[in-house]
């Protein structure tokens, strides 16, 4: 079947691509074509090597954009207690200016450290590894980075990468960051929730900071914010009129093309794309901009599916995914430069729009879409939805193919549908759900929340509601202050349903099974479903389901893995995401660690008695549940809203009396998904305050 997808300006002669079935078969040839593409492995450098390579480190630094500003960059850091960087994606900010800061005495061993914050995990753990590369110096020493789960840093440490949620809970216990001389905002253009609370917080702790000088040996703390997009004024008026540098960038002119006919199925047309593209155009790698890790792991499946069908003589083509949460060894193969005769088609989310610059990408395909955190504070309900991006989410995306040479970017939208974006994505925090930013807040000190010092404020409706569900979880007490569990609760890495739920399984004797549920529940999903096996994947999927849904099910799924050792062909054999299931099993060892110091038993086993597991879970998820209406619909105890069981679940088609889930997502119905099936009697039992609250 030929199919097309028309763009505006494009050559009416350039080749379809014709699509044939494919066949299983295929999968062999696909592996061996993938083998090729070994990550790099690391061995020891002798004395000449070592210095060329030095050389050679040092001669890239020094072509980079930044480095021109080199000077001007230090003077200002040395004169400037707050600093705003703007400065084009890939022009060398974040893995250079925490350098030059240790070159010019900023931060040391003896004085104090960089900490440089990033919102995605996978970034802070790329630039770490590139920066200690560029340092010669072992990932761990003398640059490192830590994020949820996951340490490399140690007490040589003078560059630190770390997630913005690791910086707000390292507040936590140095309350004035005193390790750190100067704290790096990065990626500010982001306005994550966390990076927005962090603007706020290192504000105070630097006054603070000031005004102790001197006492106990405290220094002042600088301050660096650090953005790719214009709005370094807004920056700067919160940080008392901070002066902004700005960086040139280097950037080679991207034709930009819309396609003529709005695209029904995004994947589709993006799969389409990439072999017109392919077949098409000269050499350069194609980046394409996907909402999340399903969209990404379909789509790479069938691109290296198709790529078996080209003609001998063609270039081959190779996609690599790029998510959160994929293990570092894969990461590493998208920045390695494609094998000979190779074209590399690099399938990423928005994480490649301004934090990791990856190099060779000539052609960009922008599916338009990305994945926001959305919070509807009337009905209490935090989802993951899918939406349009904004405009300058569109230029930052475009710029990615410009950063070596001209490039192309082709946007799988109208020109009409792009003239309707919204200029700016809304700052997360005006956006979703603050329970957890407010717990985090408290806990490190801050008691009156609504006045805090926001760069943009939440509305005062969200704020109140945040605290009213921190107060339901018994986080908070009824003078408003943090409560014993409420601080345990901030010490968990867990959004704090999650950590109300792991705390309470001490109560319900089963942390062994919650430990479980949530690690599994941290990942993506542990069931594989491949698009051309729909029905085998649903059909190996039977034998683990549970009666009482989709909790329990996941319980199963771990059990029968555990009890096979994790074999991989068993996991092939029942379509189970044996790479997923090995990430939720070492999130599984690190929230272990954290129940051990709290004095938690996370061995402890409710065995048979699983309605134990479910009651334990509606002790923080007792806001997302729902009860059977007489015309056999589910209606949400928390806002009366009719909601539907999300054909995946295993609960999807049964009627009981109630359910709990994990969330709900707004497609085109109000679908739930993570569904376990509750008794009502179960719900004043756990949460007496809020369910007093409702009725009262
Ligand atoms: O922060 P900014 O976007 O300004 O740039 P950066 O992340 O410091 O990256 C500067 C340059 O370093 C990029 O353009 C890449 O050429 C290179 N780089 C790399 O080769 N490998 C990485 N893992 C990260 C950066
Ligand atoms: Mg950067």
């Amino acid at each position: 079947m030929k199919r097309v997808v028309n763009f505006q300006e494009q050559d009416p002669s350039a080749e379809e691509w014709e699509f044939k079935d494919t066949k299983t078969e295929n999968k062999k040839r696909k592996n061996g074509h993938r083998e090729k593409f070994n990550a790099t492995t690391t061995k020891r450098l002798d004395h000449a090597e070592f210095i060329k390579k030095k050389e050679e480190m040092a001669a890239f630094r020094k072509q980079l954009p930044i480095y021109s500003g080199r000077e001007a960059i230090i003077n200002t850091l040395q004169t400037s207690d707050t600093v705003i960087v703007m400065g084009e994606t890939g022009s060398g900010k974040t893995t250079q200016i925490p350098q030059y800061l240790i070159e010019a005495g900023l931060a040391s061993s003896e004085i104090g450290s960089v900490a440089v914050t990033q919102p995605r995990r996978v970034a802070a753990v790329n630039l770490a590894k590139r920066v200690a590369e560029e340092t010669m110096t072992r990932l761990g020493s003398k640059v490192g980075y830590t994020v949820r789960f996951d340490d490399t840093s140690s007490p040589q440490t003078v560059i630190k990468y770390l997630t913005d949620g690791m910086l707000l809970r390292e507040i936590l216990s140095d309350e004035l960051l005193l390790r750190y001389k100067v704290i790096v905002l990065d990626e500010a253009h982001e306005r994550t929730l966390r990076t927005d609370m962090l603007f706020g917080m290192v504000k105070k702790i630097q006054k603070i900071r000031l005004e102790r000088q001197g006492q106990d040996g405290i220094l002042p703390l600088k301050i660096v914010i650090m953005s790719a997009t214009l709005d370094a004024e807004k920056f700067s008026e919160f940080f008392n009129n901070a002066k902004i540098l700005y960086v040139s960038g280097r950037l080679y002119p991207v034709d930009t093309m819309f396609t003529v006919e709005p695209q029904a199925d995004y994947l589709d047309a993006a799969l389409v794309s990439i072999f017109q593209i392919h077949v098409n155009n000269p050499k350069g790698d194609i980046l394409v901009f996907l909402p999340g890790q399903d969209a990404i792991e379909g789509l790479t499946t069938l691109v290296n599916e198709y790529s078996t069908q080209l003609r001998p003589t063609q270039q081959k083509l190779l996609a690599c995914p790029l998510f959160a949460a994929l293990p570092p060894s894969q990461q590493q193969k998208v920045f390695d430069p494609a094998p000979e005769n190779t074209r590399k088609v690099v399938l990423s989310t928005n994480i490649a729009e301004t934090s990791i610059t990856i190099p060779g990408i000539k052609y960009v395909i922008d599916c338009g879409l990305a994945k926001l955190r959305g919070f509807n504070p009337k009905i209490g309900v935090e989802s993951l939805l899918l939406h349009p991006i904004s405009k300058s989410s569109a230029w930052q995306r475009t710029g990615r193919a410009g950063r070596e040479a001209a490039g192309v970017c082709y946007r799988l939208y109208t020109e009409d549908a792009f003239r309707e974006l919204e200029d700016d994505t809304v700052p997360e925090i005006r956006r979703c759900n603050l329970a957890a930013a407010v717990l985090s807040l408290k806990a490190s000190g801050v008691e009156n929340v609504l006045e805090f010092d926001y760069m943009d404020r939440p509305s005062r409706a969200s704020l109140v509601r945040a605290l009213e569900e921190l107060y339901a979880l018994g986080a908070i007490d009824d003078h408003g202050n943090l409560s014993e569990l409420g601080k345990q609760m901030a010490e968990f890495p867990l959004d704090p349903t999650y950590s109300k739920v792991l705390i309470q399984s001490k109560e319900y004797g089963c942390s062994l099974e919650i430990i479980a549920i949530i690690s599994l529940l941290s990942v993506d999903s542990v069931f594989f479903t491949p698009s051309d096996k729909r029905e085998q994947a649903t059909e190996a999927r039977k034998k683990f389901l549970h009666p009482d849904g989709d909790h329990l099910t996941l319980l199963n799924v771990l059990k029968s893995y555990w009890e096979v050792k994790g074999d991989i062909e068993w996991c092939k054999e029942n379509f189970i995401n044996n790479r997923n299931i090995k990430i939720a099993m070492e999130v599984r060892d690190q929230l272990i660690r954290f129940c051990e110091r709290i004095d938690m038993d996370p061995k402890s086993s409710c065995g048979s008695d699983t309605d134990n597991v479910l009651k334990c879970f509606l002790t923080g998820f007792f806001q997302n549940t729902a009860l059977l209406q007489p015309d056999g619909s589910y209606k949400s105890v928390a806002g009366s809203q009719n909601v539907k069981i999300h054909p995946g679940s295993a609960m999807f088609g049964k009627r009981v009396e109630g359910i709990l889930y994990n969330e709900l997502v707004f497609t085109t119905k109000h679908y739930v998904r993570g569904v376990s099936a509750i008794q009502s009697a179960w719900l004043p039992l756990a949460a007496p305050k809020y369910f007093n609250n409702v009725r009262s």
